[in-house]
């Protein structure tokens, strides 16, 4: 009997795939980088081949780990959302760059369709707000402008990363799964299916779209690695880990910093409708019935580090931040506010850019390291005000995601938010929760609950900060953002 479950998750700056025991051990792991194409600024794009390419390169590698084909019980996909691919159906090509939730090409046009209004009834039908984060806008961009799509005529599919990725191991099934469509502004939030006003505002038709699915199920196969292998379980990364945190009643919140930071609030099967600048989105649907959640999704958390590394060459490491942040007994005033793709959830400010502020002489890199780190937990804090202004105020937070290994920004954030913050052994819960939603669609856990023992042991951390030293904190970020958003 095969006794693994194979999960593929593909992120923003990398591939992955990994193989886990089906008591949710975690057994080997594949990974391959992802280049980032930044042809201009503001616009950032993927190539759709290459995704695809070191996708199935990592697979193949765990297969192999796993003993074979006929050893993997079911394939899990989780993804980077609202990236959209365009691909040819007769021949499984790409016809264009994919373009990146972090691309900000159709500001101008979000701009526009705010400016006429559309906004309320957008947040209305879909739980998001006008900006260009949203996959709508970026495919009605590419069909005015790359002609290649329009001469594709019937010949034309798109969709977002994980439905590019079945098409590939399928050989042709065209599908997406309610979490991941929830993210286009396309998809009406409360009936599950795509919007003909919606379709009509963004200029996009609907026979280039997939059908949309269920979370878990039997969706197809893939023979691509021998003897098939069933694809059981479909999510976008963070509803994948706010499953695999198991945040699955209501209030239950989870923060993942990833490439970006996206804390997620369950509200069960109730649609949220923020007031707050907030995010209504689909957390997982199974059996047709979705669970929502509220969403703050912030553009800039580990890519920032990257960034301080590769671009400024201020780190060595990602890891020797931790360190570095340790170094200094505070940040010496200097806050760093990390717009560098715009700003989302609360200030949702396309154009808005990065800036270090509080800089004097005394001021040196360990300082700017360390106001990276604390601007993890300050933009998180500016998303509790919102879901609290919302009614969904956070008494714990579970938080996962490659940062969240840091010590120093888990007690950072504990006494910035002065609440317990919660972290498993294992932070990999995106993983998880692929994991988690392909064994309940192969049957091998009968619920979301049941499988959520495998979410393993947890550490916590809580708040010590002196309440005058937090304010001191709190009210030198406020200035900061403030002069980021009158710049
Ligand atoms: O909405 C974008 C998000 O899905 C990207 O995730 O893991 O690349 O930070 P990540």
């Amino acid at each position: 009997m095969a006794e693994t479950i194979l999960v593929i998750d593909e992120g923003t700056t990398s591939t992955r795939a990994m193989l886990f025991a089906l008591d949710g051990q975690c057994l080997g792991c594949a990974q391959r980088e992802l280049t980032q194409h930044y042809p201009q600024p503001g616009l950032v794009e993927h190539d759709a081949t290459e995704i695809w390419e070191r996708t199935f390169e990592c697979a193949r590698e765990m297969v192999e780990h796993a003993g074979g084909a006929s050893q993997v019980a079911a394939i899990g996909i989780t993804n980077q959302r609202e990236t959209i691919v365009f691909w040819d159906k007769a021949t499984g090509e790409p016809l264009a760059p994919a373009i990146v939730w972090q691309d900000r090409r159709t500001a101008g046009l979000c701009a526009e369709l705010k400016e006429q209004g559309h906004e309320p009834a957008v947040q209305a039908k879909t739980g998001l707000l006008l900006d260009p984060y949203f996959s709508a806008s970026k495919i009605g961009w590419a069909l005015t402008h790359w002609p290649q799509l329009r001469e594709a005529g019937d010949r034309l599919a798109v969709g977002t990363i994980e439905s590019w990725l079945v098409w590939k191991l399928t050989g042709g099934l065209h599908l997406t799964d309610a979490t991941n469509a929830s993210r286009t502004a396309l998809m009406a939030i409360g009936s599950g299916g795509w919007d003909d006003g919606l379709l009509a505002l963004f200029g996009v038709p609907r026979a280039i779209l997939p059908e949309i699915v269920d979370c878990a199920g039997r969706f197809g196969e893939t023979r691509l690695f021998g003897a098939p292998i069933p694809i059981c379980g479909l999510a976008g990364d963070q509803q994948a880990a706010t499953v695999g945190q198991a945040c699955l009643d209501p209030g239950d919140t989870k923060a993942t910093y990833g490439t970006g930071a996206f804390v997620l609030t369950a509200t069960g099967t109730t649609l949220p409708a923020s007031r707050h600048r907030l995010l209504a989105t689909v957390a997982w649907q199974l059996h047709g019935q979705r669970h929502y959640a509220l969403e703050g999704s912030v553009f800039v958390a580990g890519s920032l580090i990257k960034w301080l590394r590769d671009d400024l060459g201020l780190l060595s490491s990602a890891g020797e931040s931790e360190g570095i942040a340790r170094s200094v007994a505070d940040n010496g005033g200097v806050y760093l506010v990390p717009a560098l793709s715009g700003l989302g959830a609360p200030w949702w400010r396309p154009d808005a850019r990065a800036a270090i502020t509080g800089l004097s002489f005394s001021a040196n890199r360990a300082h700017v390291i360390r106001a990276a780190l604390e601007a993890q937990a300050h933009q998180t804090h500016d998303l509790k005000t919102a879901f609290a202004g919302d009614g969904c105020d956070w008494t714990r937070l579970r938080i996962d995601g490659g940062m969240a290994a840091n010590d120093w920004l888990a007690q950072d954030l504990a006494d910035v938010l002065g609440i317990e913050v919660e972290r498993p052994t294992f932070v990999e819960t995106t993983a998880m929760g692929a994991a988690m939603l392909a064994g309940v669609g192969a049957g091998i856990f009968g619920s979301l609950q049941g499988a959520a023992a495998l979410r393993g042991e947890t550490r916590v951390f809580r708040p010590e900060l002196p309440q005058g030293k937090r304010q001191a904190r709190l009210d030198g970020w406020a200035r900061a953002v403030a002069s980021v958003l009158n710049a």
